[in-house]
């Protein structure tokens, strides 16, 4: 497009229009997120229309205006926060979407740098948070600010001062005396994991729930009083100096490194001095790996390494032009609840699901998520017709994070959980303790076809090719009635049935064959006894000596076990109370099961009794296959860090369990102390 395109007076008009809407939608939208921390509408629609903007501004420059958000880096800051003007501007980040984004930008590098043969990048995951500036002087921690809006942020300097991750005091070189004056940028943020049960815990106590972890941070540091930051489990990962001539480095690089030596969390998974090539490769990964990261990135940085490179390129009144954020795409969209029906699991529990006008989050089509329970439901306030965000996070199914109620219109109606199972019509019950509505009919189809799937599944029986839909056949067609009757299937029972034949049944019926000789624990773990997932099947399995001892344990022989609490106990002993469930496993051995003693585990294993928690980013192995070691040798892992824990295993910035292992005095091991310990 030329200049002369521009003034064409026809499209003017419309130009100007859609600019004005653009403008007027995001100073709204930037209040919401910034100063409400209760945004209306996704990440992905506000960069979509940011981009728009930008690119209609830079076309039709007589169109521009000083107070357009494009030109506003971030929120103001609010009222009863002291402000502070930064030293030097918080600058933004140009964003792309796509590697071609990417490819651009070093186009547009190249063409600007007099030698471009060499142009290496530092790439860094973009980490969803919020940026903030660090002063030190004379390596004191003097103040801390957000960035605001680029030019002066609030100063949340004891807030700050709660966050383990922030030092407080740079660390001393021999040989270097710490600088005067130098101020860090960086990102705080809360891990997903974290941000988990901060909402549960509102949730518990009736508050409002955050929308994502970002939110979370936002609202962690924007409090008043300092000792409720200081609850927050909040990090912080270093990215950049203000001043770059101050730590005497010519590097992104280098620089990074210099700040690691004075005590900064620097992020382990930057990638230093590459060429655009490696760059790329980097993204596919970052993105590839995005969900099982343990705190939320929505991109990559990519910055032009060298200073001398930076200096050169200079910067726009926006942004640097030697860097560039590509992002990923969101994971949070916006969509319309169109029903709420509800699922019965093999517990019988009664699963209030969304059901959602079909919307693409980061490339998946979404149209269920899970509502959780009644209770759920109630605090979110989710009602039928509400415009809603919906979340993928890591493996979990999407669920609904918060309902945009400022676009109700009054034609949005209530869930009510039925009083009925709606797979089998009898009443239903809800157990006040657990909030869980469920139906108790041993007998409901859909009882019985949950049980099947989960006895057939992979951690238990690995019945290959025994998929849901030929369950729910199975069970349809009243050819099974529970999962020892698996056993007494024949090729001709099956080889009639829907997308079936002769060699498919042939398969299914030498997978079931095959399944018959189990371990003790998968064997446990398969009943699906409440309560009992795969790790007590492991410790059952060790303690007892076969299925006859455990049936006939008392709840106070299970609780002294290591790891048996009381709701357990009661819960196996309720298991093997019932006649029921002990004819069917009768049946299962007549059908032919021979369970193998556990051999893995032996009261001689070396790390028999111990108890294990694992945290940070492992070198040598994935941390399903540190869990597997471990529990290989007789030990077990858990989440958390408690008194009762032996031993952490930490990896590299291994974050909050690390201070706690040190709180409580627990050892604290790395990947080859634990080789040694096992071999
Ligand atoms: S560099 C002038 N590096 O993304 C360069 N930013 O708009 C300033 N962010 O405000 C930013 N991770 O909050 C940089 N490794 C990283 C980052 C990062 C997250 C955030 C930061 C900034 C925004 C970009």
């Amino acid at each position: 497009m030329t200049d002369t395109d521009n003034v064409n007076p026809k499209i003017n008009p419309e130009i100007e229009q859609r600019i004005a809407y653009l403008r007027q939608e995001l100073h709204h939208h930037n209040h919401r997120y910034f100063v409400l921390d209760d945004p209306v509408v996704s990440d992905a629609e506000y960069d979509r229309m940011m981009k728009e903007l930008v690119e209609l501004e830079e076309s039709w420059p007589q169109f521009s205006s000083l107070d357009s958000p494009s030109a506003r880096v971030g929120s103001p800051p609010l009222e009863r926060f002291e402000t502070v003007a930064h030293n030097v501007k918080m600058m933004s980040l140009d964003k792309g979407f796509t590697e071609e984004d990417l490819n651009s930008f070093d186009q547009r590098v190249s063409k600007l740098l007099p030698d471009a043969t060499n142009i290496l990048y530092t790439a860094e995951p973009k980490i969803d948070g919020v940026a903030v500036e660090l002063v030190y002087e004379n390596g004191v921690l003097t103040m801390a600010s957000t960035r605001g809006d680029g030019v002066r942020g609030e100063v949340i300097t004891s807030n700050a001062k709660t966050i383990t991750t922030v030092p407080l005091r740079l660390q001393q070189d021999k040989h270097q005396p710490l600088p005067a004056l130098l101020e860090v940028r960086g990102e705080i943020f809360i891990s997903k994991e974290n941000f988990k049960s901060l909402n549960e815990e509102r949730s518990s106590q009736n508050l409002s729930l955050f929308a994502n972890p970002r939110n979370a941070a936002a609202g962690s540091l924007r409090q008043l009083d300092s000792s409720i930051t200081a609850q927050r489990p909040l990090e912080i990962y270093i990215y950049n100096v203000s001043d770059a001539t101050v730590l005497k480095t010519d590097s992104q690089a280098e620089t990074l490194q210099k700040l690691k030596q004075l005590g900064f969390r620097i992020n382990p998974l930057i990638l230093f001095k590459v060429p655009l090539s490696q760059v790329m490769g980097y993204y596919r990964d970052l993105d590839a790996r995005r969900l099982d990261l343990a705190y939320e990135i929505d991109g990559m940085v990519v910055k032009v390494d060298r200073f001398e490179d930076q200096q050169s390129l200079g910067v726009t009144s926006r942004s640097p032009r030697w860097a560039i954020a590509i992002k990923f795409k969101a994971l949070q969209e916006r969509t319309r609840v169109i029903d709420i029906q509800v699922q019965v699991g093999r517990t019988g529990a009664l699963t209030p699901v969304a059901h959602l006008e079909p919307v693409n989050v980061a490339g998946v089509v979404v149209s269920r998520a899970t509502l959780h329970n009644e209770d759920e439901i109630e605090k979110k306030d989710v009602r039928i017709g509400d415009l809603v965000f919906v979340q993928r996070a890591g493996d979990v199914i999407p669920e609904v994070v918060k309902v945009i109620e400022s676009s109700r219109n009054g034609t949005e109606r209530q869930f009510v959980m039925p009083a009925v199972c709606p797979v089998c019509d009898k009443q239903v019950f809800r157990d006040e303790e657990e909030s869980v509505t469920r139906c108790v009919n041993d007998e409901c189809p859909a009882i019985i076809k949950g049980r099947i799937r989960h006895f057939a599944a992979k951690s238990a029986f690995d019945i290959d090719g025994l998929g849901n839909k030929l369950i729910d056949q199975l069970v349809d067609r009243k050819l099974i009635f529970s999962y020892a009757d698996l056993f007494a299937l024949s090729v001709d029972g099956l080889k009639d049935l829907d997308r079936m034949g002769e060699k498919s049944a042939q398969n299914i019926v030498l997978a079931i064959e095959n399944s018959k000789q189990i371990s003790f624990s998968r064997f446990l773990y398969a009943l699906g006894i409440r309560h009992a997932g795969e790790h007590i099947a492991r410790i059952l399995a060790s303690e007892f000596e076969g299925i006859n001892a455990i049936s006939a344990a008392t709840p106070e022989s299970l609780e002294s076990i290591e790891g048996i609490g009381p709701i357990v106990a009661d819960s196996i002993v309720d298991f093997f109370a019932r006649k029921k469930n002990r004819d069917t496993i009768d049946q299962l051995m007549k059908n032919g099961i021979t369970i193998e003693k556990n051999k893995t585990i032996k009261d001689d294993a070396p790390l028999n009794g111990m108890t294990f928690v694992l945290t940070g980013k492992l070198e040598t192995m994935t941390r399903p296959l540190a869990k597997k070691l471990i529990e290989g040798a007789g030990g077990t892992v858990t989440g958390s860090v408690s008194r009762k824990t032996d031993y952490l295993l930490a990896g590299d910035s291994p974050g909050s369990k690390f201070d706690k292992a040190k709180a409580l005095d627990v050892q604290i091991i790395n990947e080859s102390d634990l080789k040694n310990m096992v071999s």
